[in-house]
């Protein structure tokens, strides 16, 4: 590993500054989704274990460098309380010395949302060394944040004694398990609505996966691309040159394409809107597709059968609506089997992906749920993340 973990710190007495990303849903005041909150529990409780007072700092939504009452982190105490099974101290950056130096044994500190710093979203330097004046070791935890390369993610790690959190730590673990040094062969599945947001990502797996499954709108656009009539779906067209590029370079590098080879397809988008299966050639005119058929499935069962190694970002189709879950529900508890039987290693991300996999009820048996969404998607572009970058 090029960077430092806790095993490699002296916690006893040190203020530990952590960020953390704790950007969870929120509906009125109230968590709704307390993952990235548990998933940060370890590293608390790591460093209190070992005699260290955590110093969490951590963004909520974007203020733009503006105090916005209603994303100050003191709304999360609660969560945090619960997760973390001990007192949590919040304190705006100002108060923030005092509050630590007052701060009892077992508590944690928590910090006002760093992206009210008008510093922070700017990598300014003087913010950072007013963080690193509050702390004497440096702990990034949140592998989800770290496409940003802002004060307390990037610059900060310069300046004091830095590690990785056991979050960050078991993200990387995981990444570098699915895509850095695989048991081939790898099975990519991308979808998701737009191939223009998955450009780079898909440019990049080509050239990494051995498969790779193209669902979900996006797949449109390469069948279009191909000369397949795709009714009123949602499609690309001006991306058909980019779509047919990737589709050449994937041949070259020996890269298996699996597109749909039969359609469900609607006359509206609702939930059980009337439907019926038709071969991908057939899309009527005054139709769109909203999931992949039960031939594909049956394709995308046995890549994955053939798949040593899973890395999965975007459904397959209209997830949101029964019944054009079918096609994501079907591959994802597959391979939540396969997982299960210790025949994959299936890695997942993104901030659709894991509801789709949760709702799915496949999540449980995966070998690795990333919490990160743009992130995820940085790392699987093949580009550096700053935040990590920078505790090299
Ligand atoms: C996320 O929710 O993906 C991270 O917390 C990053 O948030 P951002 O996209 O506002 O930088
Ligand atoms: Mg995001």
């Amino acid at each position: 590993m090029a960077w430092k973990t806790l095993d490699d710190m002296d916690l006893d007495g040190k203020r530990v500054l952590t960020r953390v990303d704790i950007n969870v849903p929120v509906d009125s005041g109230v968590v709704t989704d307390a993952t990235r909150i548990e998933r940060v529990a370890p590293t608390v409780q790591d460093i209190l274990s070992r005699g260290g007072i955590p110093v969490l700092l951590a963004h909520f939504g974007r203020p733009k460098g503006q105090v916005v009452p209603e994303m100050s982190l003191q709304m999360l105490v609660p969560a945090l309380k619960a997760a973390f099974g001990t007192e949590v101290l919040f304190t705006t950056l100002d108060g923030a010395e005092a509050a630590i130096a007052a701060c009892p044994a077992g508590a944690v500190v928590l910090l006002e949302n760093t992206r009210f710093e008008p510093g922070e979203e700017k990598n300014d330097p003087d913010l950072a060394a007013r963080f690193a004046a509050l702390g004497d070791i440096y702990c990034n935890d949140a592998f989800s944040a770290a496409h940003r390369a802002h004060s307390s993610t990037e610059a900060l790690a310069r300046l004091l004694p830095a590690c990785a959190g056991r979050l960050m730590q078991a993200e990387l673990e995981a990444l570098e398990a699915a895509l850095g040094t695989p048991k081939r062969p790898v099975l990519a599945v991308v979808g998701g609505a737009k191939v223009s947001t998955k450009l780079d990502l898909l440019g990049n797996l080509v050239a990494k996966v051995d498969m790779l499954v193209i669902g979900g709108g996006m797949a449109n656009t390469f069948l279009a691309a191909q000369g397949v009539a795709v009714g009123k779906s949602l499609c690309e067209h001006d991306l058909a040159e980019t779509a047919r590029e990737i589709l050449v370079k994937a041949e070259a590098a020996g890269c298996e394409i699996l597109l749909p080879v039969d359609v469900v397809v609607a006359r509206e988008f609702r939930e059980h809107a009337p439907s019926e299966v038709v071969p991908v050639a057939q899309c009527p005119e005054d139709a769109m597709i909203l999931d992949a058929g039960p031939e594909s499935v049956a394709a995308v069962k046995a890549a994955l059968d053939r798949a040593q190694t899973l890395i999965w970002n975007g459904p397959l189709g209209a997830f949101e609506i029964a019944p054009f879950d079918a096609a994501t529900n079907a591959a994802a508890a597959h391979a939540a089997k396969l997982t299960a039987r210790g025949d994959l290693v299936s890695v997942a991300g993104g901030g659709d992906t894991v509801s789709a996999l949760n709702k799915a009820g496949a999540a449980e048996d995966f070998t690795y749920i990333s919490t990160a969404g743009g992130a995820f998607l940085e790392w699987m572009e093949g580009k550096a993340l700053p935040g990590v970058a920078a505790l090299g």
